[in-house]
């Protein structure tokens, strides 16, 4: 099973060296490793100069309200989250994988190009996307237009991605309970209280699904907190 790159100690001096220095890295420090981040050095510098503003927001307005339209073109134009080698590694090591919500795809995109096995669906996958504005050069390409849990149901040999559920909304909620007992559901989002899915989501998710044992990391923009979980479904409906 290939859950992280461990790199050697010479490596990993050489990228700490790289990370803390020229700053044109494309690398994150996670507990045991470094990761990965699968940006262009466009976007790589947005995120760092996103990490330089978090320390002073509010002293700066101007440069600040710059910088937060940079990242909206980002997060809506390509991607809610940011993707990293070790997220693409857990997705290839779950294919087959049917992807819901999957707006632009870019991630999911990415994973095929790594030998992933996913079928991209969204509910809009066109002009009437209310969180995505293909602006940036991605667009929908390949992804079917599919509400999440027809999708569920008509892949049910599948396991799950799921990044990004809308905030308040019963999306997160309906894959859950429609998922089949031992699949398996690889989460991309905040914890409970915060801006992704509601708390039926939650509340279904604590009590029919184990979270495995994964350390898959991602780069965060500032005052954002998604990450990666995997969980296993292994109650229905209890
Ligand atoms: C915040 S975006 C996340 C997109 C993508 N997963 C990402 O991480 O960039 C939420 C996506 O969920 C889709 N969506 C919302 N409700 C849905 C539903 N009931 N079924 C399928 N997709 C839905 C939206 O169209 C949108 O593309």
């Amino acid at each position: 099973m290939r859950r992280w790159k461990i790199f050697s100690k010479k490596e990993h001096n050489n990228f700490k060296e790289n990370f803390f220095c020229s700053r044109v890295n494309f690398y994150i420090w996670c507990p045991k490793t470094i990761v990965m981040i699968l940006l262009d050095k466009k976007w790589m510098d947005v995120l760092n100069e996103d990490r330089e503003l978090g320390r002073i927001s509010g002293s700066n307005l101007d440069a600040w309200t710059n910088l937060y339209k940079k990242k909206d073109l980002f997060r809506k134009g390509i991607s809610w989250h940011i993707p990293s080698q070790s997220l693409i590694d857990c997705l290839v090591e779950h294919s087959p994988i049917v992807s819901v919500g999957s707006g632009l795809g870019f991630t999911e995109k990415k994973a095929i190009n790594f030998g992933a096995n996913i079928v991209m669906t969204d509910i809009a996958p066109s002009e009437k996307n209310l969180w995505c504005e293909p602006q940036s050069g991605e667009d929908y390409q390949q992804v079917i237009a599919l509400e999440a849990k027809e999708a569920i149901l008509k892949y049910q040999d599948r396991n799950v991605f799921m990044a990004w559920p809308p905030y308040d909304n019963p999306m997160g909620f309906e894959v859950v309970s429609a998922m089949k007992v031992g699949s398996i559901l690889v989460y991309v989002g905040e914890d409970r209280g915060g801006c992704t899915g509601n708390d039926d989501f939650f509340d279904f998710l604590e009590k029919n699904f184990k979270e495995l044992d994964y350390d898959v990391c991602i780069p965060r923009w500032f005052g954002i907190y998604d990450e990666v979980k995997v969980y296993q479904k292994i109650f229905d409906d209890i």
